[in-house]
């Protein structure tokens, strides 16, 4: 056996580790999970950590994801290193620590229940609601990154994973994610003796993978879930063991997290067409002609999350969220948090493609000019991102025209557009309009909502609204786009800048 110790945020922890073990699974039995976004192919390059120590000689990924620097400083791959002796890693902040999404107006401290906690478990972040159940206000929420992504960015991955025999593991990793957002919250002991109920909503794969049923259905045509109906089970968290509500899903891989935003916008009450999209790993559009609703799963990839971006990253401090051109020609561009920037984030992604369409430097067909557009030294674009952001974007721009076609709707005729998601919530209107990731609408039209999924799963949370979604899902059109022959149409058509 060897030493492995781990420093996080400057506090060393020491355990025993395998030798010839893999430094990703040395660090995951130890507690410690460090994002696999290309599940350990060694191709994304973001599972790269510190470490001194005896380890295996460096192997060709790591050669080509790290650069010269990179290695100089000690930086290793995580998915590809392997523990031969004692050795120690230091985890990037971003590994482990966790980031507020939604915060309310009183403090949890001045609370008292019975509460109630409302999950969103998402492919790549896991937040959790805290909900008083007795007049159903959220009063504050707390997201941490999904433990699963040590099995890969996308649900592909790790549906791949469950089906080769790692279902428990995927399992206990969601658990455990929900675990660690609920502790976020901050309560009390004796307000944990006042905690009632859990709620999960969550794409078909995540409902799967966290109630520990087989993938198989979803990994082959027609895509169809094992189980979709609405279940009321028991949840052991946080020290008790409470009520667990979960939502049913709409086929397909539109899971309860799309209901739970059809709840929190209203659909169903909308008279006049609308549209929605809830943004983050994957793309999931809604739209009503104000008496039918239609929904469909779009694969858009983590693109907008960062992943498959060369400097890509999520949505955090350093991150650069918006690029412009500023006076003189000069380009500024913001950075989360300020400071000096690591990387792009989604939107930073998409305002910087869009700026250089804008400017000619990226033309209707995706082609960068020289291949590559630098706005640091160290951070820059490349041909193989406009290609993602191309992919991403038409993938949602298409399954938007179906759903439109779908009931026969035009563009013109919507009241109403909503992002929502991780990154929709923080996508600037223009560059989604410019782009054409959405469909021509007028600005005016065009509104913002973040968290909708996390606030309808907290509204379902009341014994009302559980009944009231579980009838909703019933009425709602679930639209199968692989099966619609005009898709692939409009996802070509909707490559073009
Ligand atoms: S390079 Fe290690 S997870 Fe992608």
């Amino acid at each position: 056996m060897a030493r492995l110790t781990i420093i996080v945020k400057g506090k060393k922890f020491t355990f025993s580790a395998k030798k010839g073990e893999l430094l990703a699974d040395a660090l995951l039995a130890a507690g410690f999970f460090v994002e696999r976004p290309c599940a350990g192919r060694g191709s994304c390059g973001k599972c790269r950590v510190l470490v001194k120590g005896a380890l295996s000689k460096l192997e060709e990924p790591e050669q080509s994801q790290l650069t010269g620097e990179d290695l100089k400083k000690g930086f290793r791959l995580a998915c590809q290193a392997r523990i031969l002796g004692d050795a120690t890693v230091t985890l990037p902040e971003e590994a482990v620590v966790t980031d507020k999404i939604f915060s309310g107006q009183l403090p949890v401290d001045k609370l008292s229940g019975p509460f109630g906690i409302a999950f969103d478990l998402g492919t790549t972040t896991v937040a959790a609601f805290l909900v008083t159940l007795r007049d159903n206000i959220i009063h504050r929420g707390h997201a941490v990154l999904n433990q699963q992504s040590v099995f890969g960015a996308e649900v592909i991955s790790r549906m791949e994973a469950a089906f080769h025999g790692r279902s428990a593991e995927l399992q206990k990793l969601a658990r455990s994610s929900l675990e660690q957002a609920a502790m976020g919250l901050g309560l009390s002991e004796k307000q944990l003796q006042e905690l009632n109920c859990a709620l999960v909503v969550g794409n078909s794969v995540m409902h799967h993978l966290f109630l520990g049923l087989p993938v198989n259905s979803l990994l082959k045509l027609p895509f169809q879930p094992t189980d979709k109906k609405p279940r009321i089970e028991r949840l052991k968290i946080l020290g008790r063991e409470i009520e667990l509500r979960i939502p049913p899903l709409l086929g397909g891989f539109v899971g309860s997290d799309t209901l739970a935003c059809l709840l929190y916008l209203g659909f169903a009450g909308k008279q006049k067409p609308v549209a929605a999209v809830d943004l983050g790993t994957n793309g999931e559009v809604m739209v009503s002609n104000g008496s039918q609703i239609a929904v469909a799963s779009t694969a858009a990839g983590p693109a907008f999350e960062g992943v498959n971006i060369e400097c890509g990253m999520r949505a955090g401090p350093g991150a650069v969220s918006a690029v412009r051109r500023g006076k003189g020609g000069k380009l500024d561009y913001e950075v989360i948090g300020g400071g000096s920037p690591r990387g792009l984030s989604g939107s930073g992604l998409l305002s910087l493609v869009n700026l250089l369409r804008r400017e000619g430097m990226i033309n209707a067909s995706g082609k960068l000019a020289g291949g590559r557009f630098e706005i640091t030294d160290r951070i820059f674009l490349s041909q193989a991102d406009v290609r993602e952001v191309q992919k991403a974007k038409a993938a949602v721009r298409a399954a938007f025209e179906v759903l439109l076609e779908q009931l026969a709707l035009k563009p013109a005729d919507l009241d109403e557009l909503l992002l929502t998601g991780s990154f929709g919530a923080r996508i600037d209107i223009n560059d989604a309009l410019e782009l054409g990731l959405v469909p021509g609408v007028k600005k005016s039209r065009v509104r913002v909502m973040a968290n909708s999924a996390g606030m309808g799963a907290g509204m379902m949370l009341a014994d009302e609204a559980f009944a009231f979604a579980a009838t909703l899902a019933q009425s709602v059109r679930h639209i199968e786009l692989y099966a619609d022959r005009g898709f692939m149409d409009k996802f070509i058509a909707h490559m073009k800048l």
